[in-house]
């Protein structure tokens, strides 16, 4: 039996030792090395494009422009990034958009003959980042909830309040920086599209390319083993995958397109600038009488994507009146996306620091606050929740950090002075259709097939177990092919949803594999008992060996697909249409010093408790989960994008001139709990899906313990040591 133990991961020696064969890994000998020209300015047109120099390089084979093209069928977003397709006409977007596109055989040749070609530009209007004006998000947009949200009267619930509390949080872009750049390899045999990619959703970028070709989803193959990484910013499909293949169709060869780190910032996305005002009343005994969240975000002028921060609001706390809006600001800037983690992510930050400012004001501990506030159905539907034990959560944080006996904010410890803060923690439950097949062969070894790409979580090694579980076999037995659009198709690896997704699937098909084996046995299912490679029946001798059952029955192997529906659905966010509201939810606390001379800011310890379902793998998931909090340290003390105001560039465009956390930053005690649950409503494997829930609460946490050590009142992340000075 393998479901709950800490197994090492199958495919980390596969990892280490570079077995694992990435997208740009992939043999394709003759393929063309392709390499951007991309544009200086943030907004305007091209005027002319001299391609003499760089096609008489050695190796240049070809220069594509606008001209060249085939002209692309604008695909509806999501899961196409952007409804602006590349290389279609002369209009210039954002700064870095591809503007030609140089096709040689070797990567060196396409590099210099890039630099060759000579671009003309016309400058138009330019709005910067963070000057358009706040608009309500197009129909079209990356919608997830809505725009406006509102239960009872927030007004008359502010003007029952005896204290109130409003403030505006602001934080800025960020960039995913995955460890493996975007790559795409693309061979056409006939009208055959073959693609090897990075992404986070085989069948997302499938459909995409098919339907920007004008292909049927069968004449695309997407192939992806591994992913090195993704965290939003591969989970839709961007210009250098619809490039790279309509470049290999007009050259007649196949084309490999690796982008830049610096190429990666300005030609996939990043997580928008938020600003948040939150508004909070509550009675003097601190009871919350209304909330307001008014979220809004950067986008891009093309696509509203729409950073649904108000899922927090709308989430944590128990209240008589609510109120939310969202809107965008459009400007010449690349078009955002979520990451890890998004939505409670920014959302998170502001309520958290908002109910920790309130409960100061009215005097009472903020952990006592949110008991008090504690919402037993959804705030804003009122729906019983599917499950949640934060309460569980609170006690057990509570207890190993010793929040109620901590020291007093400010005490000194040599030059640095201490601070302890908390928060909630919470993601909404994605949960989308899978599909997967399974084989059980004679020899007592099982083949699990699923499209689903490998990010790097776990799932490689969580889904066999829940395989090996099921049929009673060792997780050695068990092979899992995956990364493959021929394969039976899983929901996409993002959403914190693949072991719910696929887990499930695999549920499934275990049952019906078991129900043909009891028929195979003369057994009724429920008398079936599989264990170390034997059949036998519930209570009774020693049965009979896998093989020779099959054998008997004249088989060579069982076979099953396995599907998970959601609602009956292909997806379901959060319970949507369903009785019940599905969230994890959890408490992150944390204590840190401050040197108030120099305005250094470190992290002493971390402990985070989580009401997330059940666990397939603890460590596998403790991984997930101290990522998101040494992310969230990243998201409150150190990581920014700036965006130049004049030229609309990204300033810093590697990862030398960015700060994030390294392990000198990091204390070892971070320290993860999970509570013991089981939610049967969000899937019948129990488990509700952790990955991005430890990016959320930590940095309301972290700016709560900065003012409980030095009572300066950060709203504006990071928390640098200019702002602590
Ligand atoms: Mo995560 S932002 O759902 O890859």
């Amino acid at each position: 039996m393998s479901m709950g133990k800490p197994l090492t991961r199958l495919d980390g020696a596969d990892k280490v030792t570079g077995r694992a064969r990435y997208a740009a890994d992939q043999p394709l000998p003759d393929a063309l090395h392709a390499v951007y020209v991309t544009a200086p300015i943030p907004a305007g047109r091209v005027t002319s494009i001299d391609t003499a120099e760089a096609l008489a390089h050695p190796g240049v084979v070809r220069v594509l422009t606008a001209r060249d093209m085939p002209r692309l069928k604008s695909a509806s977003a999501p899961p196409a990034a952007s409804v602006f397709m590349p290389l279609q006409g002369d209009e210039i977007r954002h700064e870095g958009q591809p503007v030609a596109l140089v096709l040689a055989e070797t990567l060196q040749a396409a590099e210099h003959g890039a630099r060759l070609v000579r671009v003309g530009y016309a400058p138009g209007v330019f709005i910067p980042q963070g000057a358009g004006e706040p608009v309500v998000p197009r129909e079209s947009g990356y919608i997830m909830g809505p725009a406006d949200f509102a239960k009872g009267d927030l007004d008359a619930g502010l003007a029952t309040a005896a204290l109130r509390h409003e403030a505006r949080y602001t934080q800025p872009s960020r960039h995913h920086n995955p460890m493996e750049p975007c790559a795409t390899l693309a061979r056409w045999d006939g009208d055959q599209l073959t693609v090897f990619d990075s992404v986070q959703h085989i069948a997302g970028t499938q459909g995409t390319l098919a339907e920007a070709f004008g292909l049927k989803p069968e004449q695309v193959r997407v192939i992806c083993p591994h992913t090195g990484g993704g965290f939003g910013c591969k989970a839709y499909t961007w210009p250098h995958e619809l490039l790279a293949a309509a470049a290999a169709k007009v050259a007649g060869r196949p084309v490999k397109l690796v982008l830049t780190r610096a190429q990666m910032y300005a030609n996939v996305s990043y997580q928008p600038r938020v600003e948040q005002t939150v508004t909070l009343g509550a009675t003097s005994e601190g009871r919350l009488t209304g909330i307001g969240q008014d979220v809004i975000n950067q986008t891009s002028v093309s696509d509203d994507y729409v950073e649904y921060a108000t899922e927090a609001g709308r989430a944590l706390y128990a209240t008589p009146t609510l109120r939310t809006s969202q809107r965008v600001r459009r400007g010449h800037v690349n078009i955002p996306s979520p990451m890890r983690a998004p939505v409670e992510g920014p959302g998170s930050f502001a309520m958290g620091c908002a109910v920790d400012e309130l409960s100061r004001r009215v005097g009472i501990d903020p952990l006592d606050f949110r008991l008090l506030n504690y919402a037993e159905n959804d705030p804003a539907d009122g729906k019983p929740w599917s499950s949640k034990k934060l309460r569980e959560a609170y006690d057990e944080g509570a207890r190993r950090f010793g929040w109620r006996t901590r020291a007093r904010g400010g005490t000194r410890e040599g030059d640095w002075l201490l601070g302890c803060g908390m928060a909630d923690c919470t993601m909404g439950a994605f949960r989308f259709g899978s599909t997967v097949r399974l084989r059980l062969r004679a020899e007592g070894t099982a083949l699990l097939e699923g499209s689903s790409a490998d990010i790097g979580t776990g799932g490689l090694t969580a889904l066999p177990q829940i395989v090996s579980e099921s049929l009673g076999i060792p997780v050695e037995a068990v092979t899992f092919t995956a990364g493959d659009s021929r394969l039976p198709t899983t929901g996409p690896t993002y959403g914190s949803s693949t072991i719910v997704c696929t887990g499930s699937a695999i549920l499934d098909a275990a049952t019906k594999i078991r129900e043909q084996l009891a028929r195979a046995a003369d057994l009724r299912p429920e008398e079936l008992e599989l264990r170390d490679g034997r059949v036998r029946r519930k209570g009774g001798g020693a049965g009979r060996p896998l093989g020779e059952v099959l054998r008997r029955a004249g088989l060579s192997e069982l076979t099953a697909e396995g599907k998970f529906a959601p609602n009956g659905e292909a997806a379901n966010m959060s319970g949507l249409g369903t009785p019940y509201a599905m969230r994890t939810f959890g408490a992150v606390f944390v204590e840190v010093a401050v040197d108030p001379e120099l305005g250094l800011l470190r992290l002493r310890r971390m402990v985070g408790a989580y009401s997330v379902g059940r666990i397939i793998n603890p460590r596998t998931a403790r991984s997930q989960i101290i990522g998101g909090m040494i992310w969230g340290w990243g998201m409150a003390a150190m990581e920014q994008s700036a965006h130049e105001p004049k030229l609309g560039r990204w300033l810093s465009k590697n990862l030398s001139g960015v700060a994030i956390p390294v392990n000198a930053d990091i204390p070892s005690a971070l320290d993860v709990i999970f509570v013991d649950e089981f939610d049967d409503k969000v899937s019948p494997l129990g488990a509700k899906g952790l990955g991005e829930i430890g990016a959320t609460g930590v940095s309301a946490a972290i700016a709560n313990a900065v003012y409980d050590a030095v009572g300066i009142r950060v709203r504006d992340l990071p928390i640098t040591p200019d702002k602590l000075l």
